[in-house]
This record gives structure tokens, C-alpha cells and sequence, in this order.
């Protein structure tokens, strides 16, 4: 019997209210992605990839339209439920890092152990292990400050794979690097992939969305089509 997707929506839109006005940033989204896979939405600036990655990411509510995410109805439940399933089910990437300035690599990468309430010998264990898959077990003890850009996305990515999510979502992951960095990050999420992570990246980069397995198009808040000669979505 074939899994459950990890991701499925249906008729997703997503009403912004602006006083008066009203911004219909997503206008009935269905979205399916099985486990194992990378995809990539690309889309202009505007198109509602954003507002599509917070959805997804349990940060927002849709304003009609069901989502499952690994089979568990999420559209409707409440802040404290959409946070714990975050900080269970989710990693997240963003274009800035969002790392901690004052701490170490191992200690940013522990966050979401701490939150979790990981005990401290297991929760140093598990993140200097996620460290050593992102190849920085030689800075552990590293400030962001005393790292270049590409070391600390790779922390970023390090914290959000440590609680083992069920989906990977990276935001402009590479935005705020050179190229070469850049290239280097993007090999890194072809090698967790991979080893069977699942990833979903958002870009208005095409060559950044090309790496991915399959590309999906947003414009206008609709998703327009898809590459992939199976028709996945
Ligand atoms: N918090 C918000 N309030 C009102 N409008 C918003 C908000 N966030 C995004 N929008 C609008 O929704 C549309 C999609 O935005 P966004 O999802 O950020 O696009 P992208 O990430 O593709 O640039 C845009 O027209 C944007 O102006
Ligand atoms: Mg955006």
C-alpha cells in the first residue's frame, strides 16, 4: 500500500486583510509531496511562495482549504499544536541563518533539543552528530561571528535536521551567499536528500530550482504546472 504524502493540500488560499482591501496571496493551492522527495517552487517576487512556505511550515493558517501533513489534519489546530508539530515534524532553512549570535555552533544547533526537553548528554550528542553530517565538526565551538556565511547556513541546516523532521524547508537558502557557497550548500541538500531527506525549497532562482527533483511554478498565488514527466503533483 502506497504511504501517505508527507505534504497534501487541497484548495488552499490564503486572504491577506489590509484595512479595507483585501490581498488573495494564495488562490487554491494543491500541493502533494511524497516522502523522499525535493522539490522546489519558483516563483517571481510577489507569486506567493513566502505566504506557500509558512503554510506549509505550520507558521500560518490557511484561510480555506484542508492540509494534511504526514496524515494529521493541521489546517484547524491551535498555536500551541501548530508550534509542538514545528518543532517536531519540521526543519526550517532561511536565507539569513537566524542563528544566535552569542552561542556556539553546538549550542544553536541543541535549540530545538532544548524546547523538545532532550536531556543535555543526549541533546549534545544528537546535535554534534548533526554538525558532523553538515561537515562542521571542526567548529563546534564557534561563534556565527567566527564563521564565514557558508558555515553558518550549514549550522542552520545542521539545527534544523537535529529533531530527525519529517520535511526540510528552505527559504532563499543560498540568497544571501557568493556563488561558489552557494553551490556548495545546494550539493549539501543533494546529499541529504540522498540519504532520504525530505526537502522543499522556494526560489525565484532557476538555477537554483533546477537542482531540485522536481520543479513546480507559482505565479499570481496559483501553481502553474510541473516538470516532472510523472505528473507527481
Ligand atoms: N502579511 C501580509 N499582509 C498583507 N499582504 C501580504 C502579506 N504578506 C504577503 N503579502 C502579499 O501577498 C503576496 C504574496 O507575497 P509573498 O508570499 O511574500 O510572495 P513571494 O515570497 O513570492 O515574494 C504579495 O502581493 C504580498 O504583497
Ligand atoms: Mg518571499
Amino acid at each position: 500500500m502506497a504511504m501517505a504524502p508527507i505534504v497534501r493540500m487541497e484548495e488552499i488560499t490564503r486572504i491577506y486583510q489590509m484595512g479595507p482591501t483585501q490581498v488573495e496571496a494564495l488562490k487554491g493551492i494543491d500541493l502533494s509531496i511524497d516522502e523522499g522527495e525535493y522539490v522546489a517552487i519558483m516563483g517571481p517576487s510577489g507569486s506567493g511562495k513566502s505566504t506557500l512556505l509558512s503554510l506549509v511550515g505550520c507558521l500560518d493558517r490557511p484561510t480555506s482549504g484542508r492540509y494534511f501533513l504526514a496524515g494529521q489534519e493541521v489546517s484547524t489546530l491551535s498555536d500551541d499544536d501548530l508550534a509542538r508539530i514545528r518543532n517536531r515534524r519540521l526543519g526550517f532553512v532561511f536565507q539569513s541563518f537566524h542563528l544566535l549570535p552569542r552561542m556556539s555552533a553546538l549550542r544553536n544547533v541543541e535549540q530545538p533539543l532544548i524546547y523538545a526537553r532532550v536531556p543535555p548528554a543526549e541533546r549534545k550528542r544528537r546535535a554534534t552528530e548533526a554538525l558532523e553530517r553538515v561537515n562542521l565538526s571542526h567548529r563546534l565551538h564557534h561563534a556565527p561571528n567566527e564563521l564565514s556565511g557558508g558555515e553558518r547556513q550549514r549550522v542552520a541546516i545542521a539545527r534544523a535536521l537535529v529533531n530527525e523532521p519529517a520535511l526540510l524547508l528552505a527559504d532563499e537558502p543560498t540568497g544571501n551567499l557568493d556563488t561558489a557557497t552557494g553551490e556548495e550548500i545546494l550539493r549539501l541538500f543533494d546529499q541529504l536528500h540522498q540519504r532520504g531527506t525530505t526537502i522543499l525549497l522556494i526560489t525565484h532562482d532557476p538555477d537554483v530550482a533546477q537542482k531540485a527533483q522536481r520543479v513546480l511554478r507559482i505565479r499570481d498565488g496559483i501553481l502553474v504546472g510541473s516538470d516532472d514527466p510523472e505528473g507527481g503533483s
